[in-house]
């Protein structure tokens, strides 16, 4: 599919009457995604969901192609999940963590990975080390060679793209000084990056990613994936708490476990969620993610540029390399009155508050901030409409 922004606009027309700038939060589904999950609701209305899935296996399948051709990967890497979280919680869980351990990761890691981190350290007494900034707002590569070279960490686990800032941090650049260290086990939260920018797995040399359905992606609610490695595959890693669809109960006191990533699945989940996104993950890969990525950095760019313009906004975002999420505010407004403007001008945005980048908004020296995060249906008409509003808040 050539990328036409009329096109690709009329494949969604929600976008159509309203300022949607909320794609870290929740996308707009293109009607082929939203079709897929109402029609087989539908059949499960019809014929009750075991029968429906049990005749499904051909298109289900096509789940794991798509995602994969997406992530650059095997089919058998892939696992489908409820959410981003399940997917990093079930990979950390699989590690076999000893007091003493470490954890190497990041400042601008994910508000509840810190905190599984932390939940870690209680129970197994493990130590963590969060690689610095650079001057420029960059996740500090020397640092981080510095850091695993000393503590020869278990686990590097980095953020691709963090939830409240727009800071794109180099997991490959992270993902070379880790392939130096056969026992490192390196998994990237990739939940703000796919379907936003190219995501490939296999250059990050990465052995776990996760990601979610519903944000750039544009997938349904309540669906992820968890991207494992071939290597993590050929080890009996497995999640700590495993069901009938991670394993198979053989003998009396013994399991089998998956040899693909179902090993990271649970025996439930939502089929139509899982066609919903196989649906997002095709939709991604005919428009093709280059083509995205390119219009996704144009479109940021001029974003910025404009908002840079107006007297009394101030933007958020550290770094040489920024993502399409944008973080915003204008002096001296307050949160209440802004909320008022933009929701009267139907623009739709998300607040990111301070419990979900600690250390970040501690640095920053605010407790909230405006997220903008336009995505490819957006247009620069669009932005400059935003930009109206804002100067005249
Ligand atoms: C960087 C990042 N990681 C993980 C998550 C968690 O995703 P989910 O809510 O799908 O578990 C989010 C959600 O905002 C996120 O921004």
């Amino acid at each position: 599919m050539a990328f036409d922004i009329n096109t690709i606009r009329s494949h969604t027309p929600a976008c159509q009457n309203k300022l949607f700038f909320n794609n870290a939060g929740s996308s707009l589904m293109p009607i082929s995604v939203s079709q897929v999950v109402h029609n087989y609701l539908k059949e499960e209305e019809e014929y009750g969901g075991y029968y429906v899935s049990d005749n499904s296996e051909e298109r289900l399948r096509g789940f794991y192609t798509e995602a994969a051709k997406l992530l650059h990967c095997q089919p058998h890497e892939i696992a489908y999940t409820h959410d981003a979280t399940e997917s990093f919680s079930r990979a950390l869980s699989s590690i076999p963590f000893e007091k003493g351990d470490c954890i190497v990761t990041s400042l601008l890691d994910y508000s509840s990975n810190q905190i599984q981190y932390l939940s870690l350290q209680k129970r197994f007494g493990i130590e963590i080390y969060r690689v610095g900034l650079t001057e420029t707002g960059d996740l500090n590569i020397q640092e981080a060679q510095e850091l695993i070279e000393k503590y020869r960490p278990k686990l590097v686990a980095i953020t691709h793209i963090p939830t409240n800032t727009g800071t794109v941090q180099d997991v490959y650049a992270i993902g070379d000084i880790c392939a130096q260290f056969d026992d490192l086990i390196y998994l990237v939260d990739a939940c703000q990056s796919v379907g936003m920018i190219d995501v490939d797995v296999k250059r990050m040399k990465c052995d776990f990613l996760s990601g979610t359905g519903r944000k750039f992606l544009r997938g349904p609610r309540g669906t992820g994936f968890l991207y494992v490695s071939e290597r993590i595959l050929n080890t009996k890693m497995s999640p700590l708490f495993i069901d009938g669809r991670s394993a198979v109960w053989s003998k009396e006191n013994e399991y089998q476990l998956a040899k693909s990533a179902k090993r990271f699945e649970t025996w439930e989940a939502s089929y139509a969620g899982k066609l919903g996104l196989k649906a997002a993950f095709t939709y991604a890969n005919e428009i093709g993610i280059t083509e995205i990525e390119n219009y996704n950095r144009e479109l940021s760019l001029y974003f910025r540029s404009r908002l840079h313009s107006i007297d009394a906004v101030e933007c958020f975002d550290r770094g040489s390399n920024l993502s399409n999420i944008i973080t915003i505010r204008k002096a001296p407004v307050s949160l209440k009155q802004m909320e008022k403007v933009l929701s009267d001008a139907s623009v739709f945005y998300s607040v990111s508050t301070v419990e979900w980048g600690l250390i970040d908004f501690n640095y920053k020296g605010v407790d909230w901030v405006v997220r903008l995060s336009p995505h490819y249906f957006n247009t620069k008409t669009e932005v400059e409409e935003l930009a109206q509003i804002l100067e005249r808040v």
